[in-house]
């Protein structure tokens, strides 16, 4: 059976995209962020994951206002990126691991989440950047399955939804007939707003409280609706879904515990708060 190794969840702020193509990491503005991510390289380098399941939410690229998925399962061979007009460079496709796609939505379907299953699908920056921030030199090492979580246009599926929906691809992960290595990751947040009267909000308290949850007590913002959460983290920072999905999905299977590798929490990149955490399944 596949073994899941554990998680990562970062944020994924387009802008991140340019300064690694300038190679801006030691600039003082973005070293604060890019100096999270040595531990977790290290670890990556020991624990060697030859596939990644990511949660993300696609902004406007692949899934249009006119026909939005609450939830979405790429079943692709390959995955293309394209100019999402953030003047950032377009990254090389990815390659898709097709068996664990097909296991995930057999899975899904049959615990009755009404899924949409992609064979085409671009993907976004909010795809593209956690994976180029994990493995910065050469060649993408893993396969990816990516699973696209509405945040964008309402309603958007509630935080107990989406941790059940983490928690189903987490059992069918381990029930995988594979003898691969899987690592989950979750793209976005943490608290911000891109616009309207509250742009630029952060609410560092709630961020570092939820951190702290996916350590101690990974379903304490299933308490929270939406509104509450847009309330608290911004209508940007709801995209911190994908990290509640991602821990779900660690909740199932061998060895429910975790260990924390590292994280780390930054404000401001963009007019966002970023964070990043990688916990081990021990
Ligand atoms: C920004 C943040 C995002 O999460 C995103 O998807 C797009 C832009 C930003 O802060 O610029
Ligand atoms: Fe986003």
């Amino acid at each position: 059976m596949a073994e899941i190794l554990g998680c990562v969840a970062t944020s994924h702020i387009p802008a991140i995209g340019g300064a690694i193509h300038k190679g801006l990491q030691q600039d003082p503005y973005w070293k604060p962020f890019f100096d999270g991510f040595p531990p977790v390289h290290d670890w990556l380098g020991k624990v060697k994951p030859d596939v990644v399941v990511l949660f993300y939410n696609d902004h406007g690229l692949n899934f249009f206002l006119d026909k939005m998925p609450t939830f979405a399962v790429g079943a692709a061979a390959q995955y293309n990126n394209a100019d999402e007009g953030w003047g950032i460079p377009t990254l090389p496709p990815f390659r898709g691991e097709l068996d664990l796609s097909w296991q995930i939505i057999n899975t899904l379907v049959e615990r009755e989440f009404d899924i949409v299953t992609c064979q085409e699908m671009l993907v976004d920056h909010a795809c593209t950047l956690p994976l180029k921030l994990l493995w910065p030199n050469g060649d993408c090492p893993v396969s990816v399955v990516p699973i696209c979580i509405n945040t964008v246009q309402f309603p958007l599926p509630k935080a107990s939804r989406v941790y059940a929906l983490g928690k189903a691809v987490g059992q069918a992960v381990a029930d995988w007939d594979s003898n691969k290595k899987v690592l989950i990751m979750g793209s976005g947040g943490l608290s911000h707003q891109l616009d309207g009267e509250r742009a630029g909000h952060i609410n560092k308290a709630f961020d570092l409280q939820f951190l702290d949850s996916l350590l101690t007590n990974p379903e304490w913002a299933t308490q929270f609706s939406i509104h509450e959460l847009v309330e608290k983290t911004g209508t940007q920072g709801v995209e911190l879904l994908m990290w509640l999905a991602m821990r779900a999905a660690l909740t199932t299977g061998a060895g429910c515990s975790v260990r924390k590798v590292h994280s780390n929490y930054h404000i401001p990149i963009s007019n966002t708060a970023t964070g990043l955490l990688a916990l081990e399944k021990v």
